[in-house]
């Protein structure tokens, strides 16, 4: 017996130590040291042992569960530190890494010049007007005294959703729809910049684009107040020795009416690849406010006066960045975008 007794020491030893997991270490204490365990069944047939032996017996018996309880619960101890170290391996965090820099957001270039624009104009003491992307045919056309077989209406060629309503092709409906909220009170002094849509689609027009209306309405407005106006815009915008040139134009919105030019600035005037040697680039169109456009829009055109002017945002960005191709604007691609840090 007393042989059997170091035969299972040794081998309990050796499987001991040979455990690799948490789980075969816990069988192992079952198999040698559980209520049927081989030491625990060694212990029972004691009583088969010549009765002089029992004693040194069992005293060993017990010696060998203590021995074998002290050899699992340290090989216990090693396998959870070795699972700590291979978890912290695992999870660790290299803190010599150059960390991962947070991208900063901007503002678009295109948002960039209609902040500017709403600079300048409510340093002027306009207020900004907002009205529907979505538009009646009366708030687009009509009431801009363009009735149904008008040939103006072909100049905007429009995304219709039913017969009478649309996507606004201009910002002029809030003329319309400013002058209704507030007549008959004066002064109107309004700025309406937003999306406008077209069906057009190259280089220098997309089918979405911005532009930004004005409109002032008082007693005694003159074309004389609408070129002060705009000079002053067109310097505010590129610079103090910016000229402007007023050509004679058609809409059937203003009369008389008038494109507006900006000298090159490029060339500074001298004509170049830009202005197609003109020395002039066209901004804006403008006109004194039709008598018909104040009187559906409840002011009395026998007293009061008004002058409008509508301008294409996309257009002022490109000709102050020097941008060649406006769909720039629109392919959200980064390397465009972060030059206007
Ligand atoms: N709405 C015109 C367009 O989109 C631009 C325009 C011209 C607006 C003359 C005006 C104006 O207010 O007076 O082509």
């Amino acid at each position: 017996m007393l042989n059997r007794l170091k035969e299972l020491e040794d081998e309990a030893r050796e499987k001991i130590e040979g455990v690799s997991s948490l789980d075969e270490l816990k069988t192992l204490k079952v198999r040698y040291l559980g209520k049927k365990g081989e030491l625990t069944a060694l212990l029972r047939s004691l009583g088969s042992a010549p009765p002089e032996e029992r004693p040194v017996i069992g005293k060993k018996a017990n010696e060998l569960r203590e021995l074998l309880e002290r050899a699992i619960e340290s090989k216990e101890q090693t396998l959870r530190d070795l699972q700590k170290k291979d978890k912290w391996e695992k999870d660790r965090i290299d803190v010599t890494l150059p960390g991962r820099p947070v991208e900063l957001g901007q503002k678009h270039p295109l948002t960039m010049i209609n902040d500017e624009i709403k600079d300048i104009f409510l340093g002027l003491g306009f207020q900004i007007a907002y009205g529907p992307e979505i538009e009646t045919d009366y708030y687009n056309f009509e009431a801009l005294n363009m009735p149904e077989d008008h040939p103006a209406r072909d100049m905007q060629d429009s995304y219709y959703i039913t017969p009478q309503l649309l996507l606004r092709t201009h910002t002029s409906p809030v003329q319309i729809r400013a002058m209704e909220k507030q007549a008959p009170k004066l002064p109107v002094r309004i700025i309406a910049p937003g999306k406008v849509y077209r069906r057009d689609d190259d280089a220098t027009h997309s089918p979405m684009f911005h532009q930004c209306e004005g409109l002032v309405v008082d007693t005694d407005i003159t074309f004389a107040d609408l070129k002060g106006t705009l000079l002053l815009f067109a310097r505010e915008m590129f610079g103090p020795e910016q000229k402007i040139r007023l050509r004679p134009s058609y809409f059937p919105f203003t009369e008389p009416s008038a494109e507006v030019d900006i000298s090159c600035i490029m060339c500074g005037g001298l004509g170049c690849r830009v202005c197609s040697s003109t020395g002039w680039l066209e901004i804006l169109g403008s006109g004194m406010v039709h008598p018909n456009v104040l009187e559906v829009s409840g002011y009395d055109p026998r007293s009061v006066t008004g002058f409008a002017f509508g301008m294409g945002v996309e257009r002022i960005a490109m000709l102050k960045y020097g941008i060649g191709d406006l769909r720039h604007f629109f392919s959200n691609d980064l390397r465009f975008l972060k030059q206007f840090n």
